[in-house]
């Protein structure tokens, strides 16, 4: 970056009273545009909605990102797509790319054991969607654009992060003369248009005039103005939505005799996930056995059990072995471009990395088979780990996977959280939305769909904003 780049984007030596007015009218601006969260604070706001909201958390201006590679990840968005469905459909890959997990985490277990149901009673999934998320850091060393992961499960932010590409829009276009910045070079992002519009498609392709689409929740979601902004876009072509815990789908979910989903009386043609990725979402046997149920249903599951284990850690990792995508792909060039994106990736039964990772913990990152943020093991803690685990000489390595830690050039950034604006150092981290639906072999929606970008304090490991490490933000390409 060119020294007069780097000044524009110094929004540290901008003016303490410069900085009031624009994070007074950002948060006029969140609460006037729904870019809002529950607020913690307030004990009904994660269940009840409209009560206890608050602004999400935001960062005051976009931040520049070079648009040589921001084009290279939204190209990635269709071939990720295509691999996420092409691996859902070798099931001898998954199982035994999973073997060894399957013995060390009891979450994932279940999640196999599930897939091996529906092999069994020879379930084919003819409608497949897919609202994934493809997660890079730009390595400032090698500039390399490398993935950090792939969500196939409650990818989140499709709707607040288009609100947040508006609100910095509205920031350049009132302040940018004296930012010298111009609101253009925000690129569009239409995630939330594009996430319902896939609902909707996978709705109709279902044929069922009378069904309904059932977002699965949690009890208690901070986050559900993100969710609601999808609904309510597909509702306006006349499609009802119920939002249902596990537990609620247990309790009034049955399979009509023509495998038709039903709960609480209604015919479900479209289950979205919102909730069911993380053991804490399964505290009893009920919880299973609707997720078992729904799989056995005719309802297009977004995502299928098959889907879901392609977002593992692990298999992210078996992925980006020598000859394994040419196992699922067959043109060379989208082979090379996934090819460019992986970092290192290894499994610990390697022992030379595992001796490196010892060694030189700060260069890694350890990950068990977990999704929604503060997971990660990182530092002096990998280190630890690795020794305990090589001590203990049990199959418990196999719940993990080391990665070759990514370090993203650092931003002088202004963050707005709880109404309150402060200068930091960040890093930030490029989310591109994927939109995949198909009906048995006709591939109706094979998209790049919006962006998400997540700015976290450069002191800090983990990037997740509802997890309270990072906050929204959006690109400013250079
Ligand atoms: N290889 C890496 N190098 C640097 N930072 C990383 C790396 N992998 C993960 N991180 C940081 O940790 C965060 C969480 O990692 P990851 O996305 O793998 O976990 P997750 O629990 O699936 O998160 P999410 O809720 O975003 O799905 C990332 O957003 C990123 O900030
Ligand atoms: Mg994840």
């Amino acid at each position: 970056m060119s020294q007069h780049i780097y000044g524009i984007f110094d929004y540290h030596r901008l003016h303490q009273q410069f900085l009031h007015t624009i994070a007074y009218d950002a948060l006029v601006w969140t609460s006037l545009h729904g870019l809002l969260v529950g607020d913690k604070s307030v004990q009904r706001s994660g269940s009840v909605p409209g009560v206890g909201l608050v602004h999400a958390p935001v960062a005051l201006f976009p931040t520049p990102f070079p648009e040589n590679h921001w084009r290279e990840a939204c190209e990635l968005a269709p071939i990720f797509n295509e691999l996420v469905d092409r691996v859902s459909l070798d099931a001898t890959f998954l199982h035994d790319s999973l073997s060894r997990t399957k013995k060390a985490d009891e979450f994932t277990s279940r999640l196999l054991d599930i897939h091996s149901m529906m092999i069994q009673i020879n379930k084919k999934e003819e409608i497949r969607l897919g609202l994934h998320r493809s997660d890079y850091m730009l390595d400032e060393k090698t500039k390399s654009l490398l993935q950090v992961e792939l969500n196939t499960i409650a990818s989140s932010f499709a709707s607040l992060s288009n609100l947040v590409t508006e609100l910095h829009r509205y920031i350049l276009s009132c302040h940018g003369k004296l930012l010298e910045l111009d609101s253009k070079r925000i690129p569009a992002n239409d995630a939330v248009n594009q996430y319902a519009d896939a609902l909707a498609k996978a709705w109709s392709e279902y044929n069922n005039p009378r069904a309904v689409i059932m977002i699965v929740v949690q009890a208690e979601e901070r986050n559900m103005y993100d969710q609601h902004f999808v609904s309510a876009l597909y509702n306006t072509h006349n499609i009802t939505t119920i939002r249902k815990t596990l537990t609620e789908v247990d309790q009034e979910g049955e399979i009509l005799p023509d495998g038709t989903l039903s709960v609480d009386g209604e015919a479900i043609s479209v289950i979205y996930f919102r909730a069911g990725y993380t053991p804490d979402d399964y505290p009893s046997e009920s919880e299973w056995r609707a997720r078992l149920l729904m799989e056995q249903s005719s309802a297009v599951k977004c995502p299928s059990i098959s889907y879901h284990l392609v977002g593992t850690k692990k298999i992210q990792q078996e992925l980006a072995k020598p000859g394994v995508l040419e196992r699922f792909l067959d043109n060379k060039d989208d082979i090379a471009k996934l090819r460019k994106c992986f970092a290192g990736l290894w499994s610990l039964d390697d022992s030379n990395i595992v001796r490196k990772a010892i060694e030189r913990p700060e260069l890694f990152v350890m990950k068990p088979q977990r999704e929604g943020g503060g997971n990660n093991i990182y530092g002096d803690d990998v280190r630890e780990t690795l020794l305990k685990l090589q001590k203990a000489d049990s199959q418990e390595d196999a719940a993990y996977i080391l990665m070759q830690r990514i370090f993203p050039s650092i931003s002088a950034t202004v963050l707005l959280r709880n109404g309150c604006w402060h200068k930091d150092h960040a890093i930030s981290e490029l989310g591109i939305f994927g939109t995949y639906l198909r009906n048995k072999n006709k591939v109706i929606m094979n998209e790049q769909s919006g962006y998400l970008m997540r700015t976290k304090v450069s002191s800090s490991d983990e990037g997740g904003v509802a997890a309270g490490f990072a906050v929204l933000d959006s690109v400013y390409l250079t």
